[in-house]
């Protein structure tokens, strides 16, 4: 009875109730925050992730700029309709190198989080050029002019340098050998031995575009058929100890 009679006066005082509601939310603010303090990473580490190449990072940036990601969301959610249909649910270590991130929730197209290697490259030209001429019933936009654009990396370096500030694990020798690999992983003939060394064996080096030269085409495509496929399922233990 007692306690009940002391919490009427608090309940019949509003500056009371007001410094002890603040006081309580202060508490649960508190225990909620400060635990995020002491933890060195709040990201699991996977196995497999890497810093984009050169020439997959100039198509990262092709992608923002054309607005993909108005029509396109990078985030598949653990939920089973999501897993069946895109694949293993997205990890934030997946896009613990992207600055901004890609996820999205507007969704006019499908998720684009585990579209690499769905297609061939020769798809995805004919989709850009042309979606309609692949998936009759489509309303993306068409982006032809993309293989019409010549592109020689001149940039590359800084917007590597960029990435690197903001945290990204770019070394000085891979931001200056940034042109030479951006171009070499458009070019099957090229030396790339030093591309797939910096980068990992699993990089893919192709004519993505089929035309000779670097266009804007071959960065985009480089970059879509990377999405999702660092990280290998197959092995993939989710580590619920951390
Ligand atoms: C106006 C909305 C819209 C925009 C903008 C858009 N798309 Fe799409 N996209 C769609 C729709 C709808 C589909 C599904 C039909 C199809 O495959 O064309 C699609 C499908 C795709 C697919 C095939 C996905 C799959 O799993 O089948 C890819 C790849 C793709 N878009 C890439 C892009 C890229 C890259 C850009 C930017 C250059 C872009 N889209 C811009 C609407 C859009």
């Amino acid at each position: 009875m007692a306690i009940l009679d002391k919490h009427a006066i608090l309940e019949k005082n509003a500056t009371l109730l007001l410094i002890f509601s603040f006081l309580v939310v202060t508490i649960g603010g508190l225990v909620q925050i400060v635990p995020l303090f002491y933890l060195e990473n709040t990201i699991e580490e996977v196995e497999g992730m890497r810093p984009y190449t050169p020439l997959e990072l100039t198509g990262r940036d092709i992608y923002i700029r054309e607005g993909c990601y108005v029509c396109h969301s990078q985030m598949i959610r653990p939920m089973r309709d999501e897993v069946e249909r895109y694949g293993h649910y997205s990890l934030a270590a997946e896009s613990m190198y992207d600055h901004p991130f890609q996820w999205g929730s507007k969704r006019t197209g499908p998720d684009l989080a585990r579209v690499g290697g769905r297609y061939s490259d020769d798809w995805h030209v004919d989709h850009l050029r042309n979606p309609q001429s692949v998936v009759p019933e489509s309303v993306m936009p068409k982006y032809g002019y993309l293989e019409q654009k010549v592109i020689d990396g001149q940039y590359v370096a800084d917007l590597m340098r960029t990435h690197a500030f903001v945290g990204v694990p770019y070394s000085d020798e891979m931001i200056e050998e940034g042109q030479r690999d951006f171009a070499a992983q458009a070019d099957p003939d090229s030396d790339y031995d030093g591309l797939l060394e910096r980068y990992g064996e699993k990089v893919v080096v192709s004519n993505f575009d089929g035309q000779p030269g670097v266009t804007e085409a071959d960065a985009l495509i480089a970059y879509l058929q990377m999405l999702g496929t660092l990280v290998d399922f197959s092995t993939f233990t989710p580590d619920a100890s951390r």
